[in-house]
């Protein structure tokens, strides 16, 4: 039986063979309680690729993300890799702790408990809340707000652009753009008060602003260098910022500025590498980005727009070239940007059961495996982690189940019986 390598093409797999892949999980052979665990299924690591990760509630679609950075972190060429887990429920610190309880699983996968070398970065304005809470982090991020479009503020503010208020920052923010490479927020509502623009408007905008200096996440510079490091797992920790419409606001924005910057810099690193490549020079200037993020149709929404939607579009829709990939993992691909869905070249779904989903699953992938997504879905054991793989370049459907992780899985569902 030929090794399975999802997410490779034939080249590469001919020149590198298994090399740069990580093994999500083992083929399923089968069906229902019957199937059991067949070859390794290899995911390729070496290129850029776009990837869905979905499932209805509970069934491994975060526990899936955390084997994904851990074989990012184990694969041979890790050197050459860069990780960032945007993390909005706060359950990926504990990928620094071995999943001891599940030892004796690993074990029936040749594989052992392992501590991961994850950082933790959390908002700096929220270093008092992390403590008082004894929650563990090891490093902070600020953004700089002078990086922000006067579309992504009034996204954040959940303002109309047209409206008066939407209208003054507009001007405020190219007068700014116009006359320093630098600003902070001081120096917005200074210039806004120099408007001849009615108080109340004035006023409405300078709230907001004035709130937007708690959310935590501004400074003198952006420090989201940090965060693509070569060979590092950065957990960009945002569940501080609660469930509400606001904190998904803020959430995007960390997202937007994060998404924009790594694709500049991978841009500009592409360009010297392909010098380096035609010199014989190999190692690469920057590392492959990976971003893989939790909860994603929050930040990539099907309706409506947030201020992460055009820059994770432009990841989705350039990304090949400079070299970035995005994992997105959702509850509901039906509620994922359409775009996103049509350029995921891998797709790892666990169970779903809504109609509108199974068929965003089955309009993904071309007419040849449409009509058999349910067949497929049916067919699979009832237990946690199993799922399939849809593999656009192999054009192949794997049933398969997820490795168990090496690290703490945090995100469990906790349950109210007694010790
Ligand atoms: N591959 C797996 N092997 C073993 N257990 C797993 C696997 N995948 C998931 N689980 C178990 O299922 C539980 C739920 O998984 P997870 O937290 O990933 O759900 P989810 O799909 O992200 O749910 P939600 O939509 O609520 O975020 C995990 O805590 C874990 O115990
Ligand atoms: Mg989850």
């Amino acid at each position: 039986m030929p090794k399975i390598s999802v997410g490779r093409d034939d080249e590469d797999r001919e020149e590198h063979g298994l090399k740069g892949t990580g093994i999500i999980g083992k083929h399923l052979v089968g069906e229902k309680e019957e199937a059991h665990k067949a070859n390794s299924i290899h995911f390729d690591l070496a290129r850029p690729h776009v990837m869905g990760v979905f499932g209805k509630r509970g069934t491994g679609k975060s526990y899936s993300l955390g084997v994904l950075a851990e074989e990012i972190q184990n694969t041979d060429i890790s050197q050459n890799l860069s990780t960032i887990l945007i993390d909005p429920m706060g359950i990926y610190w504990s990928m620094k702790r071995p999943n001891d309880r599940a030892a004796g699983a690993l074990e029936e996968w040749d594989l052992t408990p392992e501590a991961f070398d994850a950082k933790v970065y959390i908002p700096e304005g929220k270093v008092r809340n992390f403590e008082e809470r004894e929650m563990p982090y090891d490093d902070t991020f600020t953004l700089d707000p002078s990086e922000l479009s006067a579309q992504e503020w009034s996204m954040a503010f959940n303002l109309e652009a047209n409206s008066e208020a939407g209208i003054l920052l507009e001007r405020v923010i190219s007068k700014l753009d116009e006359s320093r490479d630098n600003y902070r927020i001081e120096d917005i509502l200074n210039l806004m008060d120099r408007f001849d623009f009615p108080e109340e408007v004035k006023n409405r905008l300078e709230n907001r602003f004035m709130n937007a200096q708690d959310w935590g996440i501004f400074g003198e510079k952006s420090t989201l260098d940090k965060l693509t490091e070569r060979e590092e797992l950065s957990i960009v920790d945002v569940s501080v910022f609660g469930e509400m419409g606001s904190g998904w606001s803020i959430r995007s924005l960390v997202v937007a500025l994060l998404a924009k910057k790594v694709l500049r810099q991978r841009m500009t690193a592409r360009r010297i590498e392909e010098i380096d490549e035609m010199e014989g020079l190999s190692e690469n200037e920057m590392p492959i980005v990976w971003m893989l993020i939790d909860e994603a149709h929050e930040f990539l929404p099907r309706d409506g727009e947030t201020a992460a939607s055009h820059p994770l579009l432009r990841w989705v829709k350039i990304g090949r070239e400079p070299g970035v990939s995005l994992a997105l993992a959702t509850q509901q691909p039906y509620k994922l940007h359409p775009d996103a869905l049509s350029q995921a070249d891998i797709i790892l779904s666990h169970r779903l059961t809504a109609k509108q989903d199974i068929d965003a699953l089955g309009n993904i992938m071309h007419t040849y495996m449409r009509h058999d997504i349910d067949h497929y879905i049916d067919a699979l054991p009832d237990r946690v982690g199993t799922g399939l793989i849809l593999d656009d370049n192999s054009e192949r459907i794997y049933p398969l189940q997820v490795r168990p992780r090496k690290s703490w899985h945090a995100g469990g569902t906790p349950d109210a019986f007694e010790d």
